[in-house]
């Protein structure tokens, strides 16, 4: 039995240990926002944060988040409206959208590290999340005003 927080809520799981979180999250608890892209910790579109850091529920076992507080895409603000949600949307930064969940806790991890971060900055933390879209100067531009 694994129990963790997540969203504030508490939850115990009864799956294998290896089960990747992202597993967990969608299948178990039934919280689809966060996204299977690659599975091998390389595409960023299952980032949560678990204890605040982002992290990649894909390659990330659930024996791994005993005792942790996990906060999904679903958790991050109680209105879709913390900033960088807004700043999402006032830049109309996603097209197809399938990444953005992950691109948007990504962008939340980065600010609470770096409150005003320079572009070098942003592309640095940002480059491991990706977009078939291309949409990455829209995100970084939001990551811009989401600071301010
Ligand atoms: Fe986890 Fe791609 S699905 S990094």
């Amino acid at each position: 039995m694994t129990r963790f927080t997540i969203n504030g809520k508490a939850i115990e799981v009864d799956v294998e240990e290896d089960t990747p979180l992202l597993w967990v999250i969608r299948d178990e608890i039934g919280l689809t926002g966060t996204k299977f892209g690659c599975g091998v910790g390389m595409c960023g579109a299952c980032t949560v944060h678990v204890g605040g850091r982002a992290t990649r529920s894909c390659v990330t076992p659930v024996s791994a988040v005993d005792g942790a507080e996990i906060t999904t895409i679903e958790g991050l603000s109680a209105e879709g409206n913390h900033p960088v949600q807004t700043a999402w949307r006032d830049l109309k930064v996603p097209q197809c959208g399938y990444c953005q969940s992950g691109q948007i806790m990504q962008a939340a991890a980065l600010l609470q590290d770096i409150p005003e971060p320079s572009d070098d900055d942003i592309d640095a933390v940002m480059t491991g999340n990706l977009c078939r879209c291309m949409t990455y100067s829209r995100i970084r531009d939001a990551v811009r005003e989401a600071a301010t």
